[in-house]
């Protein structure tokens, strides 16, 4: 008898087809994400589960799961997968890094442009018949990139990615990680480590690259946007909840830093009458980090594989722990 596999969304046909050749597989329809009672529900009699990040896989999904071999995330975040539960119930974890890089750290890029040169908001300008209003000598103005500091929460993949990028507009690059990268990858992205503190004060863009953690959990608050430069943008495209979001809010309304570009948010999606999206310095876009034709078929290749691995009991080709 087929092994059973459970999507929690449709993925590409050519994944699908491959997987419905192994398997007995049975994709998720209705409303997304997922509601929990069925996500629940069905976890009870599977042997492979293809997760979504608003799927919430944890210790009492897991407990119920009496044949589940493999969880494999089309996601490069794991953050919605209680990993350590999985490692003690022996259930391997697969996620998808390295295929998105790119993809990731060019959307955190056209973030830091548009946000720099008010593009999203001169599109509302336009389209809501305003453009007079923007005439003057004075009125609308952008800001330069050119020696700008950049600075980067979390030099790893997608980090440095973004660090070649804004070298290419000769901004200068500051860090701060939990441990300094090598000397040469300094000299080759022109980067300086600094101080957390230092990379708050000092930057004129900060971009944040570090995942959901207890420890990251809310580390841009109200005492961090205080530290920083009125001038200063912050782009997120890591995850929503290292931002207190509330705090954010009222340094924006209050002119505390000048702008921020989101592609992540507390809760997903972010709802019409959030007050950011009433604020004219900030741009929302719908958690697309990764979303290009080309990476999403390369996740879905990797989510596949590392869901055959995992079914054969072995270490899913990129694989968190176990
Ligand atoms: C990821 O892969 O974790 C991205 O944030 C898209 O969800």
């Amino acid at each position: 008898m087929k092994k059973k596999v459970f999507l929690t969304r449709a993925l590409h046909d050519f994944a699908l087809e491959q997987l419905r050749k192994r398997y007995h597989v049975e994709v998720h329809s209705g409303k997304i994400p997922i509601p929990q009672t069925k996500l629940h529900s069905k976890i009870k009699e599977i042997d492979g589960l293809i997760c979504f990040p608003y799927d919430k896989i944890g210790k009492e999904e897991m407990e119920s799961a009496k044949n589940l071999k493999v969880i494999s995330t089309y996601s490069v975040g794991f953050d919605h997968i209680d990993t350590e539960h999985a490692k003690k119930k022996k259930i391997r974890v697969g996620y998808t890094p390295e295929v998105l890089t790119d993809a990731t750290a060019n959307l955190a890029f056209s973030l830091l442009l548009d946000i720099s040169r008010r593009v999203s908001e001169g599109d509302r300008i336009v389209r809501n018949g305003k453009w007079k209003e923007v005439y003057g000598a004075f009125d609308y103005v952008g800001v330069d990139l050119k020696d700008k500091t950049l600075g980067i929460l979390g030099l790893g993949r997608i980090g440095e990615m973004l660090a070649k990028r804004a070298k290419a507009f000769d901004m200068k690059i500051a860090y701060h990680n939990r441990k300094h990268v090598s000397k040469t990858k300094e000299k080759i992205l022109n980067a300086q480590y600094v101080s957390f503190e230092k990379l708050i004060s000092q930057s004129d863009f900060i971009s944040i690259h570090v995942p959901h953690s207890t420890e990251t959990d809310r580390m841009f608050g109200m005492k961090v946007f205080k530290k920083m430069k009125k001038s200063a943008y912050l782009i997120n495209t890591s995850r929503g909840k290292v931002i207190n979001e509330k705090d954010l809010v009222e340094a924006l309304k209050k002119k505390m830093i000048s702008g921020a570009g989101l592609d992540v948010f507390e809760t997903e999606p972010i709802k019409n009458n959030h007050p950011l999206v009433k604020l004219p310095n900030v741009i929302l876009a719908p958690h697309i980090g990764s979303s290009t034709e080309e990476t999403r078929r390369k996740m879905a290749e990797i989510t596949v594989k590392n869901l055959n691995l995992g079914m054969n009991d072995k270490k899913p080709a990129y694989s968190v722990g176990y």
